[in-house]
C-alpha cells in the first residue's frame, strides 16, 4: 500500500497535546495544504486566525467573558474550563468561512470547502510528526466570540483546530469495513 494512502487511513484526533506546535514557518505550510481544498468557483471562501502563546490566555478570558453572557448562571468550575480550554494546546487555528453571495456556490458548498480546509489543515500537520483535534462547541457559533475574533457578519467559525504534539497514545483505531459505507447504484 502506497504510504501516503497508509497515512491517509490512519489519521487520528489528539485530544491532550503539549509543546512542539508547528512554528510560524511550518504553519504557513499548513495553510498551504488548506488553500488546496476544493473550492467551486476559486471563491477561496476561507481564512485561519492562529492564537498561540499567551494570546490563548486572552482567547481564555473571551471564551469565559462570553459564557457568562450565554449562561450568566454558570457555576465556577464550567467558567475555568471555558478560560483554560485554549490552553489544551499550544497552537490553536481558527478556520473561518467567509462567505459570500454566488449564483453558482451556496453557502453550503462554501461551509463543506471551508471543512476541508480544516481537515487539509490536521493532515499536515500530522505529516509534519504533530497531531491535532478539531473542535467547535457553543464558542463557535457565539456572535460574541466571533466578534472577539473579529470576524464579520458574513463570517463564520468553522473549527477551532488544536495543535501541537500529541501527549497520549494513539488510540486503536476502529477496524471499519468499507462496505458498510459503500454501495453500488
Ligand atoms: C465539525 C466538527 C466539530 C467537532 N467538535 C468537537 C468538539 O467540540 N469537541 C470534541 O471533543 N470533538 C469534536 N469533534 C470531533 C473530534 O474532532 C474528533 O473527530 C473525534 O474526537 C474523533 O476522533 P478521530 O478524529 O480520531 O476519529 C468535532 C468534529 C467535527 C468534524
Amino acid at each position: 500500500m502506497p504510504d501516503i494512502l497508509q497515512f491517509l487511513q490512519s489519521r487520528n484526533s489528539a485530544p491532550r497535546l503539549t509543546d512542539p506546535a508547528p512554528d510560524a514557518d511550518q504553519t504557513a505550510e499548513l495553510v498551504c495544504a488548506a488553500l488546496r481544498a476544493p473550492d467551486h468557483a476559486w471563491l477561496r471562501p476561507w481564512r485561519f486566525i492562529s492564537i498561540r502563546g499567551e494570546r490563548r490566555e486572552d482567547f481564555g478570558e473571551v471564551l469565559e467573558r462570553c459564557l457568562l453572557s450565554r449562561d450568566p448562571t454558570a457555576d465556577s468550575s464550567v467558567r475555568e474550563r471555558a478560560r483554560a480550554a485554549p490552553l489544551r494546546a499550544p497552537l490553536l487555528m481558527v478556520v473561518v468561512a467567509t462567505l459570500r453571495e454566488h449564483p453558482k456556490v451556496p453557502f453550503a458548498e462554501q461551509r463543506l470547502s471551508a471543512g476541508c480546509a480544516a481537515h487539509a489543515i490536521l493532515l499536515a500537520a500530522e505529516s509534519l510528526g504533530y497531531a491535532g483535534i478539531w473542535r467547535t462547541g457553543d464558542a463557535a457559533s457565539d456572535p460574541s466570540v466571533r466578534g472577539a475574533l473579529g470576524l464579520e457578519t458574513h463570517e463564520e467559525v468553522v473549527a477551532f483546530l488544536y495543535l501541537g504534539t500529541r501527549d497520549s497514545n494513539p488510540k486503536n483505531l476502529p477496524a471499519l469495513d468499507p462496505d458498510d459505507f459503500l454501495s453500488s447504484w
